[in-house]
Order: structure tokens, then sequence, then C-alpha cells
């Protein structure tokens, strides 16, 4: 045998040295779910290990990532009810608890990263991320609120905009709207590649946010699809984005793979809710072993091609390397 690969496999220093993939903590973006109130931390029943959790015990959570090396955060708040209408109008109110929220982060943790989510599904009584009439989700209209919303985070403070409602030429209409006020600095991760996926359903619990008619089905992308990730990354690109997302992760390696091979801009990941809650179900009945699934489905997305993954397993990641 000319070959012997076991050869390279041989002791745990070879294979380290021969290992071509690596998580670290600083590839990790942890999203965190915020509510309204004091000292209030609520579970989310199908995200063992996730809460809700008011600004202050929020901010206590940054400080103790942070500890751990892992400084990148996306904030996405859970809206009270009463707050939500047709316009999503309490998403550009300045004195809101999202943008009071990330004010009060940076001002305590400057170094800190703040990313912030773009969509008016938390914020609207019809549960979808456009504007709906007579049933539909309106396209051009849907983009003013969301440059409205995106300029109300850049002036609170917000590092990176993330756009996640899949509406067309949101980017564009983001930048433009960043650029004219100022906030030059601003980066936007786009949810390039975003899916109509069942993967989200832990996350709608979370935020009650699950639309209140149909389905996402015209705007986010069919799960059938890959070519069309290239289209939206064109887009995106062209539009002005500093980062492509590709969401979910696990069952879209191939178009991690895609935009990695295609497109210059760093590649990000959202490794979703369901697939967390899946790990950390199966876990629980003891039929896997959790820890190393976890560390197998994050060197996988690696591996695929994402330089960046935002995951709910990034703070017990973080801690399993200290
Ligand atoms: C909403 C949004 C969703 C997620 C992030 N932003 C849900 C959706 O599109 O319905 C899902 C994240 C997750 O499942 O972890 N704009």
């Amino acid at each position: 045998m000319q070959h012997r690969p076991r050869r390279n496999r041989k002791s745990a220093a070879i294979r380290s040295m021969v290992q071509e993939t690596w998580v670290t903590t600083n590839d990790l973006i942890l999203p965190l779910f915020l509510i309204e109130g004091k000292n209030k931390r609520s579970e989310v029943k199908s995200m063992p290990g996730i809460s809700r959790l008011s600004s202050d015990l929020l901010l206590k959570e940054v400080e103790s990532c942070m500890k751990l090396g892992l400084n990148t955060f996306c904030i996405f708040p859970s809206i009270d009810n009463k707050l939500k209408d047709k316009k999503a109008s309490e998403s550009f109110n300045k004195n809101g608890l999202y943008p009071s929220t990330i004010k009060l982060i940076k001002k305590n943790f400057p170094e800190a990263v703040i990313m912030t989510d773009v969509a008016m599904d938390p914020y609207s009584s019809d549960g979808h991320d456009g504007l709906v009439k007579d049933g539909k989700i309106l396209n051009d209209e849907t983009l003013d609120i969301l440059a409205k919303m995106a300029l109300v985070q850049a002036e609170a403070g917000a590092d990176i905009i993330g756009p996640s409602d899949m509406m067309d030429g949101r980017v564009g209409a983001i930048r433009d709207a960043l650029d004219e006020n100022g906030f030059i600095d601003v980066s936007i991760m786009s949810y390039t590649a975003k899916y109509a996926s069942a993967f989200y359903g832990p996350f709608r619990d979370a935020l009650d946010s699950a639309p209140k008619f149909g389905d996402k089905k015209t705007y986010q992308m069919n799960p059938a699809n890959v070519k069309e990730a290239l289209i939206e990354a064109e887009l995106d690109m062209s539009e002005g984005a500093d980062f492509l997302m590709v969401k979910p992760a696990l069952s879209y390696l191939d178009v991690i793979k895609q935009l990695k091979d295609n497109f210059p801009l760093p590649i990000a990941a959202y490794n979703v809710s369901g697939e967390y809650a899946m790990v950390k179900a199966a876990g629980a009945k003891g039929w896997i072993d959790e820890k190393r699934v976890r560390d197998e489905i994050l060197l996988s997305i690696k591996r695929a091609g994402a330089d960046i993954i935002l995951t709910y397993f990034a703070k017990e990641f973080a801690q399993s390397k200290k």
C-alpha cells in the first residue's frame, strides 16, 4: 500500500496537527431574547437552557459571556401584545424596550458587539415580516418601515443590523437610510438565504411571533432551491451587505458551501431554534451525547464554509473551552 491514511490519525497530537477546521468562541454569535420588566427571567419551554430576560438580567448575561470571550450578541425583543399593530409602530419608537436596551448594553460594555434584528414580525399584529394588505405581504411599502426600524437601532448604538425579513431590496433601502443619516460605520449582516423552514418553531414560541394567518412562503425561500440563494447573494452584495447569512444551518450546508465558493464576503450561518431544541430533547432522553453532538454540528457548519455561526449553544460552547 502506497497510502495509509490511518497514519495521520494515529495519535491525538497528529490528528490535531492535520485537523482542517476548528471552531473557536470568536466564531460565535449568541442570540438573546429580551422581555419587558425588572429582574425577570422566563424560560423558553421548547429551548431548554434559554430564557427571555429583562434588560437588567440581559446586561448581566452579556457580562458573563464576555468573561468567557464571547463578545457578539444578536438581540430579539418580545413585544407586549398590546403594543403590536399592523404597521409595527413600536419598532421605530426611539424610547421602546429594544433601543433602550441596546443603549444600556453599549453604555456598560462599549466593546460588546450588538447585532439587531430588522423585521416586522415581533411588532406586527399580523405576525408577518412585512406589511399585510388584503392577505398579501406588501414589499415596497415594507421597505420604509424596515429602514426606519434600522435607523432607530443604529441611533441606539447597534454595530450590525440584521435584516431577517426577506423583502426584495431591503439591504439597499437600509444602507441608504443609514448612510443618509451618517451611520456609515454601521454594518449589515443580511439574512441572504433565509428559508421558509419548520425549524423556527421554538423561536416563534419564544417571541409569540407566529404568523396570524398563512405562512411565510411568499417571502422566505423554498427549501428545495439553491440557485436562488446565489441570486439573493448577488443582490445583497451589490446593495452593500457586509456579511451574507444562510438560515437554517444544518439542513442547508450545501447552500453555505455555495455562498462561500462564490462570494468574497464573510459567510454566517444561523443554527436555529429547532436545531437546538432537537439536540437538547434527544440529549435529555439520553439518546445522544449532547455535548459531542453539539460540537460536531458546529464543526460541520464551519467545515461547510461558514466563518460565523449564530447559535444558542454559544455560551455553553464558550464555557466548555475555559
Ligand atoms: C423573524 C426571525 C425568525 C428567526 C429569526 N428572525 C423567525 C421567522 O422567520 O419566523 C428564527 C430564529 C430561530 O429559529 O432560531 N424575522
